[in-house]
């Protein structure tokens, strides 16, 4: 049997269809992320595998290519000018032509480091049994509804996002691709009160002091990277330069079109304040106060 993204990668031209959102197991999703669901949870995982979880929208590719760069930058140089980033990192839960499982067995570096988007309790449990590392990647609400929003614009597997009010109305009630942020940022926030091997950052941090957080990130992974491989990976990693990187900035992807919105859009915090209204930032504030009652879990919407 052919699969949607298998047809659709076949003939380059063409779009595929917008999904609708699905409900699948409580969580709104769309087939492209579930189709292949028995596949997805019976993943074997190797102890030494990295995984990459985020919500959509929350610095995925930034980490990833972080993570690349401290792992293979010195050792396979030429991977990382020849192969795009989305090929190193496979996506554990995209309906491909491939199994994940094959996708991750053909990389030809160690430790695989693969990505995910999927909330806590659908990750897995190779995962959990084989004990592996887990990087998570949160960012505040305000700035990922607007990545988010772009995204929904430029990308077709997403499905259509209508005008912003709209999209900002279905994210506070959880109608978006992997459900709901609150949800999301929480489920796994908890897991990391029990799973020690789970490193959970923020975006806003990374934009602070981006240095800092991926000395936090090789003293969680067991790395000890030169000073001038260290600068190598802050350098590369720095938003104009993946900006202009062809096998970090997802050109290569046929369902995105970058002329709506490019991938690597802004990168900044606080640009939410170039698209709420007053109202809808007091709407949003409102729902927030509602749904986040972990006290702990504290986010910053300015740096
Ligand atoms: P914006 O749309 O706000 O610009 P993901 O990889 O999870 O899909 O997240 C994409 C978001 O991360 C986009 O946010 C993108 O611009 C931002 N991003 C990617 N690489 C970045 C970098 N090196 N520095 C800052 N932001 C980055």
């Amino acid at each position: 049997m052919i699969t949607l993204l298998e047809k659709y990668q076949l003939n380059r031209m063409e779009q595929p269809p917008r999904p609708t959102l699905i409900d699948f197991h409580g969580v709104s999703m769309t087939k492209y992320f579930t189709d292949n669901w028995d596949n997805v949870q019976n993943f074997k995982a190797r102890p030494d595998d990295i995984l990459i979880a985020t919500y959509p929208k929350a610095g995925t590719t930034w980490v990833s290519y972080i993570l690349d760069l401290l792992y293979f930058g010195k050792t396979h140089p030429e991977l990382q000018k020849s192969t795009p980033l989305q090929d190193r990192v496979p996506f554990l839960e995209l309906c491909s032509p491939l199994q994940p499982s094959d996708l991750a067995n053909k990389l030809p570096t160690t430790p695989r480091l693969i990505k995910t988007h999927l909330p806590v309790q659908f990750i897995p449990k190779s995962f959990w049994e084989q004990n592996c590392r887990i990087v998570y990647v949160a960012r505040n609400i305000k700035d990922n509804v607007v990545s988010y929003y772009h995204f929904g614009r430029m990308n077709s597997l997403q499905p259509e996002p209508g005008d912003w009010s709209t999209f900002l109305h279905d994210f506070m009630e959880g109608k978006m691709v992997f459900g709901s942020w609150y949800d999301h940022v929480n489920g796994w926030w908890e897991k990391r009160q029990t799973y020690s091997k789970l490193h959970y950052m923020f975006f806003e941090d990374m934009i602070e002091d981006c240095g800092r957080e991926i000395d936090r990130l090789c003293s969680f992974l067991g790395l000890s990277p030169s000073a001038e491989e260290k600068e190598k990976v802050t350098t590369g990693s720095k938003f104009d330069n993946m900006k202009q990187n062809k096998m970090a900035n997802y050109s290569t992807v046929q369902v995105m079109n970058h002329k709506v919105s490019p991938f690597m859009r802004k990168g900044k915090v606080g640009d939410w304040k170039n698209h709420f209204t007053v109202a809808q930032n007091e709407k949003l504030d409102e729902d927030y106060k509602q749904k986040m009652k972990n006290a702990t879990l504290k986010f910053r919407t300015e740096v």
